[in-house]
């Protein structure tokens, strides 16, 4: 089978490490890519993935491509190009393609319309309303006293949500996203949440329009600096399993968010075929949505997909084919663990180009693979090409174990100005 991968982040490279390894994979290309995924071979016949010039957005260059090359499945990574309707268009055409398509985009690229949906079919979430006039979101912040979280509706590059501890602070948020636009269009309308206490932790699903897989538990950490301090990132790193639920909790969570999720799905005509990522809070009252994502997530398919036992191209070709019902997900009892490494200055601006050392030294230490999100190629070099750099991933006999052999891998790697959080899966214990 060709393989076309869009994207070109550490999510993008952990899914080609391990489609690569699938007996169906001949020939695979990513787009764009990075120096990291143009190291992968496939297990079949040695041949190098090829990184290939073309934009995750490009639609149309994409799907000449696809066309041209006579590409057998494209797996998509990101968000953006789901929201546009990659998916659609290459269906359109007679391509095979993995990823929601634009309807089923809508649970991440608009937050009203899933508040709306969580409401309407009774998928736990916080108490929250949905506004277009800003006085009027004014007014519900003070029903919450001021204890709430304002949320741009559209694509706010994981940046359009503010955490408001009074009313001050919740104006003055409105005031930033509905008047000021600080979130361009984005924040015409925002959805406000009550502010929920609890432990956060991500949760996967496959789906192929009519059932759902749970993966395990994961929790990622979303703050620049330990302790969960300092800005709010794409995700500095993550762990699995996490203590935080039995196996009989996570049932229950997922009959409780997946059930009716598809059943609402099934009743406003959307097929959803993909990855639903739901973000939790773990209440007092049980576990509530904060929002959905209709993707994997990045970091956490790092650690996912090294704990996987399953041939990650029969998975997705099943989630697109609606076949999902006949595949058993299989996870390594091992636990997993990513840290990334940032360049110095993420989530602010931060310098490219930077030189990157030791990263042989790191991969060749039993069970680490270190997956590359901004790297590239320049003079015969490996140099820093983004905020996020690095996801060094270690599979151990449990947490500890993982995080130590994690860290021990982070150790061996260097390059200016490099910074990561120290206590990545330290909740856990
Ligand atoms: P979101 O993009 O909606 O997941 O929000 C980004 C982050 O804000 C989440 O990862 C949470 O840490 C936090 N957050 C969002 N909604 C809430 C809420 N209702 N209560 C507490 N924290 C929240
Ligand atoms: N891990 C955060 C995200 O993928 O949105």
């Amino acid at each position: 089978m060709k393989i076309l991968v869009i994207g070109s982040g550490g999510r993008e490279h952990a899914l080609v490490w391990k489609l690569a390894q699938s007996p169906h994979a001949t020939q695979m290309w990513c787009a764009p890519g990075n120096a990291g995924i143009a190291q992968e071979r496939l297990a079949m016949n040695g041949a190098a993935v090829e990184c290939i010039n073309l934009g995750a957005e490009e639609l149309p260059k994409l799907l000449a491509f696809a066309r041209e090359n006579r590409v057998d499945f494209t797996i998509v990574g990101p968000d953006n190009p789901l929201a546009l309707g990659i998916v659609d268009l290459f269906q359109r055409h007679g391509l095979k393609i993995w990823g929601v398509n634009q309807r089923a985009a809508r649970f991440e690229s608009s937050k009203v319309f899933s508040q709306k949906f969580m409401e309407k079919y009774g998928i736990p979430t916080a108490a929250a309303g949905t506004f277009s006039d800003a006085a009027a979101a004014k007014g519900f912040c003070a029903t919450l006293g001021g204890k709430c979280v304002v949320k741009a509706d559209g694509l706010a590059l994981g940046k359009g949500v503010l955490i408001c501890r009074n009313q001050s602070e919740a104006e003055q948020a409105v005031e930033e996203i509905m008047v000021g636009k600080a979130f361009g269009t984005a924040g015409a309308n925002v959805v406000i949440q009550e502010f929920l206490e609890g432990i956060e932790v991500s949760l996967h699903a496959l789906c192929d329009g009519t059932t759902a897989k749970v993966f395990p538990t994961s929790q990622d950490h979303k703050r620049a600096l330990d302790g969960d301090a300092g800005l709010n990132t794409g995700g500095m790193g993550t762990y699995s399993p996490t203590p935080f639920l039995t196996g009989a909790q996570l049932a229950d969570a997922a009959r409780s968010i997946l059930d009716p999720f598809m059943r609402g799905c099934a009743a406003e005509g959307i097929d959803f075929r993909g990855l639903l990522y739901p973000g939790i809070m773990l209440t007092r009252s049980g576990p509530k949505v904060l929002e959905f994502n209709a993707r994997f997530g990045d970091p956490e398919t790092q650690i996912y997909l090294t704990r996987l036992e399953n041939d990650l191209v029969e998975l997705l070709d099943a989630s697109a084919s609606g076949t999902l019902g006949d595949q058993e997900l299989k996870w390594k009892p091992e636990a997993s663990v990513c840290v990334i490494m940032a360049s110095g200055g993420y989530p602010g601006s931060y310098p490219k180009g930077k030189v990157i050392k030791g990263l042989d030294t790191a991969n060749a230490l039993p069970h680490i693979k270190v997956f590359h999100a901004g790297t590239a190629m320049k003079d015969g070099q490996l140099v820093t090409n983004g905020g996020r750099v690095l996801g060094v991933t270690a599979l151990g006999q449990d947490l500890r174990a993982a995080q130590a052999a994690a860290y021990t891998a982070v150790e061996k790697i260097q390059f200016e100005g490099a910074h990561y959080r120290r206590d990545i899966a330290a909740k856990a214990f």
